[in-house]
């Protein structure tokens, strides 16, 4: 299985977005790590179910009995994503933020005031306050940072080893940085963490449209993502361990249930965002067995689908950064265009690989500046911030520009970003 042309073509088709924003103009959307664009699928899926499956759960007539199945589905495809046991290891929340508050707090419960939590450098501040704010509850003693090497934007795990101690109670890491794009080694950080007997914890929003996850391959106790991040809606789901669902203590309100994931989870769910994730999550399938006439069953099926998708997305996505790293023909590629400073991997890592997230600066434009003209000029949909990530801040910027490739990008939008930034370099040598 791979994208080639005309399998990109159909990929396209099931985003009806792809080409054009909606006052019909054409464009490049590069903006993917602020949010992706939507699958029609699980647009599909989540229309259908906000009109018949409207009622609250937990009675007798067709709305509602719709609506706990649509939720049921909803978790067991994220099960099937993530490899998790089954549909009651998926916690939902309103972002991950959320969720991963609501993590901490019910961590925080068990905690004296002496534990640390170690995390990496380049985390996004979802994975950063949570740990603030129990420290300054007195329920952790310390956050520590494992500081990822400034000129190769990569983090060694052993950096993260040097820091844990017998007071370390938690290991929280990103999936991938959401500025840099390099990847955590999450299989390596896990052993440090079951060695240390912590928790460990995996904020995968950024990295989970690039790589399949697997949270018993990683052996983490808890993995979060997005569907805004994964060709669906906003709402985040957590994988939790069982065992950690049944016994740790959530913040809740009496009468709320007392077991499984809906202990977890503030208030009445959504069902249309169940559905939209299980729509997301069926094209993903579709991608794996793109002749198949239905959606996979779910369960192995689906799982095995997911994984011929996501080698095929991965293959592709590999393609995009060789591309965008060194370049095509006459055109330079991000580490070589003059007065341009790429923050992060230069190169895509052997073992890791490398998320096609790209952020930098061009001598002679102000960020703001640049993704204007980019977007003026060239009709290229990038960003320009901080990222709520506490990587600019360590190279001493308030801000970056940042283009995000997803499978969906074609090697024209790789060259038509080469190429502009090329010649806004021109101008200004
Ligand atoms: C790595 C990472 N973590 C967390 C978040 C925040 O996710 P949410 O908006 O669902 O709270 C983002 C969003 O950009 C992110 O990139």
């Amino acid at each position: 299985m791979r994208i080639d042309a005309r399998f990109l073509t159909k990929i396209r088709k099931e985003f009806p977005a792809v080409n054009k924003d909606p006052s019909g103009r054409k464009r490049a959307f590069l903006d993917n790590g602020a949010g992706t664009l939507v699958t029609r699928r699980a647009a599909d899926r989540e229309y259908e179910a906000r009109l018949d499956w409207s009622a609250n759960v937990g009675n007798v007539f067709p709305e509602s009995e719709g609506a706990g199945e649509t939720i049921l589905e909803g978790r067991t495809a994220v099960a099937d994503l993530l490899n998790a046991e089954g549909p009651n290891a998926i916690i939902s929340g309103e972002s991950a933020t959320s969720l991963m508050f609501n993590l901490s707090y019910a961590l925080g419960r068990d905690f004296e005031g002496s534990e640390n939590v170690v995390t990496t450098g380049y985390e996004h501040y979802t994975n950063i306050s949570p740990w603030v704010e129990l420290g300054s509850n007195g329920e952790i003693n310390e956050l520590r940072f494992a500081e990822f090497d400034t000129d190769s934007g990569k983090l060694d795990p052993v950096k993260i080893q040097e820091l844990v101690d017998r007071r370390t109670r938690v290991i929280t890491v990103t999936g991938a940085s959401n500025v840099l794009g390099t990847r955590t080694d999450l299989k390596e950080i896990g052993k440090i963490a079951r060695d240390a007997d912590a928790y460990f914890i995996v904020d995968a929003v950024h990295h989970a449209p690039h790589e399949l996850a697997d949270v018993h391959g990683i052996g983490c106790d808890f993995f979060v993502f997005s569907g805004y991040k994964l060709f669906s809606r906003h709402g985040s789901f957590m994988y939790a361990k069982p065992e950690h669902i049944r016994e740790l203590m959530p913040y809740k309100v009496l009468s709320s249930p007392e077991r499984g994931p809906e202990k977890w989870e503030c208030g009445t769910r959504d069902q249309a965002m169940f559905a939209a994730i299980t729509g997301a999550i069926d094209y993903l399938a579709w991608v794996g067995s793109p002749s198949a006439k239905r959606p996979p069953r779910p369960g192995s099926a689906r799982r095995s689908r997911l994984k011929t998708a996501f080698k095929a997305i991965g293959r592709y996505e590999q393609e995009l950064m060789e591309m965008a790293l060194n370049g095509k023909g006459k055109t330079p590629g991000l580490n070589d265009i003059p007065g341009l400073t790429l923050y992060g991997p230069r190169d895509i890592d052997k073992k890791t690989g490398r998320d096609p997230t790209f952020s930098f600066k061009l001598r002679g434009y102000s960020d703001r500046d640049l993704s204007a003209l980019l977007w003026k000029r060239h009709r290229l949909a990038v960003g320009a911030e901080d990222y709520y990530s506490r990587v600019p801040a360590i190279f001493k910027k308030k801000t970056m520009v940042r283009a995000t490739f997803v499978h969906y990008n074609t090697k024209g939008d790789v060259v038509t970003l080469l190429d502009a930034l090329d010649r806004l370099s021109r101008r200004k040598r």
